[in-house]
């Protein structure tokens, strides 16, 4: 059988990533091209989406340069960063930078939109989620209430990836995982909340059609290929969130499996069989990229991130001694935190650096460390930190185990999973095997190759199409290690009850 290859666009958050897979799950080529992202004002986060758009094309035509089977490409599947509000005006032009998912600003309007309905339950009852300040729901009330001269000329609203599909085939579409982090869908109908949205008084017709992930919602225009060297008329599939579809790309198609992130935020997330209720909105629960199956996930802010902190005000001498060396720092640190003992001597780091979104949903939470002592040094308050994420990890999966579901491995990916030690303490904490597997440090865009591929035949299902996923490590929980850590646990997950009131105390000073 002649070769399939099928393509990966993800427009991330620090920049866009193409690869190209063939039928065994093999990257035939890829590349990275980054971009910037503003902060007009405290708690902003914005993007042009004209960069995405120019860095798709660089990445496409670079990951063609040297790839000569260009007619066997099968379709295109997209990936992207979740929650963005894109708005187009009558004619398809952007009328403002896209508003991203990790933006604050609109605080005010998801407690408007909450009392609307009559508190948390009343959206639980239409959407299965609360309103997040990073959702798209809260960001097109903001624009009425802020930028009126935008939101009169308003016609459409799209999530990043799906402004991408619409430079490609012109369409205005999107699939449902990347429709349930809106908070306007009803994940349970696989559809549009119509109530909501005419609660909100949003128009119907600015919401883009909803596909299935792996339904064909267009296909490649004749400019568009030709500008970008591919053949008109590659069918572009839904493709699917970046969060949900890149648990796809690491073969999480069934309950049982827990898929851990830590990137600078830190994901746990679980493919569900049916849709779960999900008491007080605590986690997101989202349609998956499978028909018929849902996602579940929760979302801490500082995991990579607390490390990268650490690099940054106090690893001075690893970074230097990095630059001589060319080892990794990150590496430095590793080793240096082996050196204590598991537990850190009961120093506990607490990593809510930036707030938190779960378990606790809380802009002011802070971040400590609890337990110092005289003995305490460098490589215990290192390794405290990589526990303290892992035990933020474990606060989350702990809402997805009380929903009912029990966790029979972990498959661990993003730039902590690279470290060995981290996978180990990871095991350890949560008492289960620890694995990574191919793929994984390809994100959502290998996520999206496989829907999309499974969407046109190239595989008979995404389900399927997950199977070319192979484990490459394996860490297993080390009994000594799992007893401490479990007491630790414990007490770790009472430190922010005790701590809420003087949190708020203190950023109630510096507001
Ligand atoms: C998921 C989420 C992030 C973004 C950024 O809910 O907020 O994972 O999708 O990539």
């Amino acid at each position: 059988m002649a070769r399939q290859y099928v393509m990966g666009i993800d427009i991330g958050t620090s920049g866009c990533k193409t690869l190209i897979i063939d039928q065994k799950g093999q990257v035939a080529a890829k590349t990275l091209e980054e971009y910037p992202l503003s902060t007009p004002q405290p708690g902003w986060s914005e993007q042009d989406p004209e960069d995405w758009w120019q860095a798709v094309r660089a990445t496409v035509r670079r990951t063609l340069t040297n790839f000569e089977p260009r007619n066997d490409i099968k379709a295109i599947g997209l990936s992207g960063q979740m929650h963005g509000l894109v708005a187009l005006d009558h004619d398809g032009r952007v009328l403002r930078p896209a508003i991203l998912w990790n933006d604050q600003r609109t605080g005010k309007q998801c407690r408007e939109i909450h009392d609307m309905l009559g508190g948390v339950d009343g959206l639980l009852k239409l959407t299965n989620n609360q309103m997040l300040p990073g959702y798209t729901g809260g960001k097109i009330l903001w624009l009425r209430a802020h930028e009126p001269h935008h939101y009169e000329k308003l016609r459409k609203i799209l999530n990043p990836k799906d402004y991408i599909r619409y430079r490609l085939t012109g369409e205005y579409a999107t699939e449902v995982s990347d429709a349930s982090g809106t908070g306007l869908f009803d994940v349970r109908a696989r559809d549009w909340s119509y109530p909501l949205v005419e609660r909100l008084e949003i128009p119907k017709d600015w919401l883009p059609r909803c596909y299935e992930s792996p339904e064909v919602s267009g296909r490649l225009t004749a400019g568009t290929a030709s500008d970008l060297g591919l053949p008109a008329g590659i069918p572009v599939a839904g493709g699917g969130g970046d969060a949900v579809v890149q648990t796809t790309g690491t073969g999480l198609v069934e309950p049982g499996i827990l898929g851990t992130t830590i990137g600078t935020a830190g994901i746990v997330a679980m493919a569900l069989d049916r849709c779960y209720a999900n008491p007080e909105g605590k986690l997101q629960v989202f349609c998956n990229t499978m028909p018929n199956k849902w996602h579940t996930m929760g979302v801490t802010l500082a995991a990579g991130g607390s490390l990268r902190w650490v690099r940054d005000m106090l690893g001075g001498a690893e970074n230097e001694v990095a630059k001589w060396t060319g080892v990794d720092v990150y590496e430095l640190f590793s080793q240096e935190a082996a050196r204590a003992e598991p537990g850190s001597e009961g120093l506990l780091f607490l990593p809510y650096l930036i707030g938190e979104r779960c378990p606790h949903p809380d802009p002011q939470a802070r971040g400590g460390f609890i337990g110092l002592t005289l003995r305490h040094n460098r490589c215990s308050i290192l390794r405290s930190v990589l526990e303290g994420v892992v035990f933020s990890l474990m606060d989350v999966a702990e809402l997805i185990r009380e929903m009912g579901l029990p966790i029979d491995q972990i498959r661990t990916s993003g730039g902590g999973a690279l470290s060995d030690l981290w996978r180990q303490i990871h095991a350890d904490v949560f008492g289960s095997e620890v694995i990574t597997v191919s793929g994984s440090a390809e994100g959502g865009a290998y996520g999206a190759a496989l829907v999309a591929g499974a969407g046109v035949g190239v595989w008979p299902s995404v389900e399927e199409a997950a199977q070319v996923v192979t484990a490459e490590t394996r860490n297993t929980p080390i009994q000594s290690h799992s007893a401490i850590y479990r007491r630790l646990f414990l007490i770790y997950r009472d430190l922010y009850a005790h701590l809420q009131s003087s949190f708020h105390r203190i950023s109630d000073i510096y507001a």
